[in-house]
C-alpha cells in the first residue's frame, strides 16, 4: 500500500511529511529544532514536560509536537515570544521544584536540563524554591537513584519497560508527591527484575540516575545505544 503523502508548513517552511508522523519529527527531518525533554527517540512519546510545545494556525491552544500528528495544510510555528517565556517558565519551575544544584552533581556539564536553561535564557528563577527533602537510594552495587535530580520524564520507566523488558521502575503517588520507584517501592538493590542493564542510566536527563564511583561533572550520559537496538527491532521479521 502506498504512503499517503502531506504537505504543510513550518517556520514558513513547506515541508513534506508522511501521514502519521509527528510535527516533532517532520521538524527534525528538516533540520528544524524544537526544545525536547520528555521525548527520546526510540520511545514511545508520552507528551509529558511539554517543552516541545508550538503554535499551529487557527488553533487556540498550544500542541506538543511530540505527540501531535502533522496534517495536510498545517502551519506550525515553533519559535515566537510566547513558546519562549513557556518554554522558559516550565524549565524554572523544574529547577524550583527539586533540588538542582549543578555545581556539586555528578552530572554538571552533561545534562539535559542544563543545556534546555542555557537554550532558553534561564539565568535565575523567578518562582520560590521548595527544597524538598528527597532521598537518595545507592542499594544497587552498580547504580545510584538521586531523587532531588528527577524531572519525571519517565525516561527510566519507558527504556525499561519497552527496550528492556524488565519493567523495574515506575511511578508513584500524584501531583508534587509523584516519584518514580523501582519494583513495589523496594530498595533498588533488593529488585528481582533489574538486569543491570545500566539503560536507565543512561537516558536519564539529568543527574537523577547515576553510575558508582562517579565524582562532580564525571558522568556522562551515553545514548547511541537506543537506535541501534530500535533499528534491530524494527528489522527483525
Ligand atoms: S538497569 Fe536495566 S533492568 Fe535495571 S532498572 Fe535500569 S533499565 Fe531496568
Ligand atoms: S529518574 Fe531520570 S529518566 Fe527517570 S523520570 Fe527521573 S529524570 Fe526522568
Ligand atoms: S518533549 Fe514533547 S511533551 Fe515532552
Amino acid at each position: 500500500m502506498s504512503e499517503s503523502i502531506l504537505t504543510l508548513s513550518i517556520d514558513g517552511k513547506d515541508v513534506s511529511a508522511v501521514a502519521g508522523q509527528t510535527i516533532l519529527e517532520v521538524a527534525r527531518e528538516n533540520g528544524i529544532a524544537i526544545p525536547t525533554l520528555c521525548y527520546l527517540q526510540g520511545l514511545t512519546p508520552v507528551g509529558a514536560c511539554r517543552m516541545c510545545l508550538v503554535e499551529v494556525k487557527g488553533v487556540p491552544k498550544l500542541l506538543p509536537a511530540c505527540v501531535t500528528r502533522a496534517a495536510e495544510g498545517m502551519e506550525v510555528t515553533t519559535q515566537t515570544p510566547r513558546l519562549q517565556e513557556y518554554r522558559r517558565t516550565i524549565v524554572e519551575l523544574l529547577f524550583a521544584e527539586r533540588n538542582h544544584v549543578c555545581a556539586v552533581c555528578v552530572s554538571n556539564n552533561h545534562c539535559e536540563l542544563q543545556d534546555l536553561a542555557r537554550r532558553v535564557g534561564m539565568n535565575h528563577v523567578r518562582v520560590p524554591y521548595r527544597y524538598p527533602r528527597l532521598g537518595v537510594d545507592a542499594t544497587h552495587p552498580r547504580f545510584a537513584v538521586d531523587h532531588n535530580r528527577c524531572v519525571l520524564c519517565g525516561r527510566c520507566v519507558r527504556v525499561c519497560d519497552e527496550i528492556e523488558g524488565a519493567h523495574t521502575w515506575d511511578f508513584m503517588g500524584r501531583g508534587i508527591e509523584c516519584r518514580v520507584i523501582t519494583d513495589m517501592n523496594q530498595p533498588w538493590g533488593s529488585s528481582e527484575t533489574c538486569t543491570s542493564c545500566g539503560k536507565c542510566v543512561h537516558v536519564c536527563p539529568t543527574g537523577t540516575l547515576t553510575e558508582k564511583g562517579r565524582a562532580a561533572a564525571e558522568m556522562k550520559k551515553r545514548l547511541q545505544f537506543l537506535p541501534y537496538l530500535t533499528l534491530m527491532r524494527e528489522a527483525r521479521p
